[in-house]
């Protein structure tokens, strides 16, 4: 692991980096025809974490999905360092770190086995059982957890695994699809303090939620989305002043 940078990026400390993550007029429309995504683009910078806010259908996961090349755009681009996702994947996914909303487990493995079992699979194979351990006790996993089987676990478990496979891979793009939906409270707390300590790290990170206070907290930058466009993109300190939550149910209540 890195050591701590200190502050968050902001965006003039950016401004001279190419970003890690990073949407041009990125749509998508699907089979039957649904405009889901509408040209949006942004940039993730090396240590900023970007919260997509928008109501149910709005086009978060669509835009999570396109980036992770699980579904092809129909126009633009999703870029991790420069390297077109959808043209080439493989190279893509190197760079990304993915954690859904329901984590793939296996659960006849135990959570260290399933940690290995990633682990190998994206090529980090000199990780001793104290890393493991480590990793595990870091992301708020209890001991006794380590070897029980994953079926066993309940939801905020599972998440909490699948943040520590995540953070195995070490990749500088992380992609969050509502990683704090079913933490109680404590845990999502905890899971925004390891969120902040993967910025310090440097890591560009993408999460879509719909707890408005925590991304308050937490992003260098908000976007809302509604039915598939980007409707606002602000910044930590443009937001210093504004309630996000007003702002955000003033969107959702506009017309278009
Ligand atoms: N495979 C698909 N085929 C057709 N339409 C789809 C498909 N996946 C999603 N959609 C539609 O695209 C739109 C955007 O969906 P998406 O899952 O991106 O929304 P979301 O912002 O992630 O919503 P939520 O907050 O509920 O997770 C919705 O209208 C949805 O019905
Ligand atoms: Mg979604």
């Amino acid at each position: 692991m890195m050591a701590s940078q200190g502050k968050p990026a902001s965006d003039q400390a950016s401004a001279n980096r190419p970003p890690v993550i990073e949407a041009i007029n990125l749509t998508k429309r699907y089979e039957d025809g649904l405009l889901a995504l509408d040209r949006v683009s942004f940039q993730i910078y090396p240590g900023q974490v970007f919260c997509l806010l928008g109501a149910n259908g709005a086009g978060k996961t669509t835009t999570i999905n396109l980036f992770l090349d699980f579904i092809e755009p129909t126009d633009g681009e999703a870029c991790i360092n420069g390297i077109n996702c959808h043209r080439e994947p493989l190279r893509a996914k190197k760079h990304v770190a993915y954690v859904s909303e329901n984590v793939m487990l296996y659960g006849n493995f135990t959570a260290r086995q399933n940690l290995d079992y990633f682990a190998k699979l994206g090529g980090k194979d000199h990780l001793s059982r104290d890393d493991y351990d480590r990793i595990l006790a870091e992301v708020g996993l209890p001991e006794k957890a380590f070897e029980q089987r994953v079926k066993e676990f309940s939801k905020g478990m599972r998440q909490k695994l699948g943040i520590a496979i995540a953070i195995t891979k070490d990749a500088p793009a992380i992609f969050l699809d509502e990683p704090t939906s079913g933490l109680d409270p404590k845990a999502a707390a905890e899971f925004l303090e390891l969120l902040d300590r993967l910025r310090q790290q440097g890591k560009a990170i993408l999460m879509s939620t719909h707890d408005i206070f925590r991304s308050k907290q937490v992003a260098a930058r908000v976007g809302i989305m509604k039915a598939g466009k980007m409707v606002m993109q602000r910044s930590r300190e443009e937001l210093e002043q504004e309630d996000l939550e007003k702002l955000y149910l003033d969107y959702m209540e506009a017309a278009g």
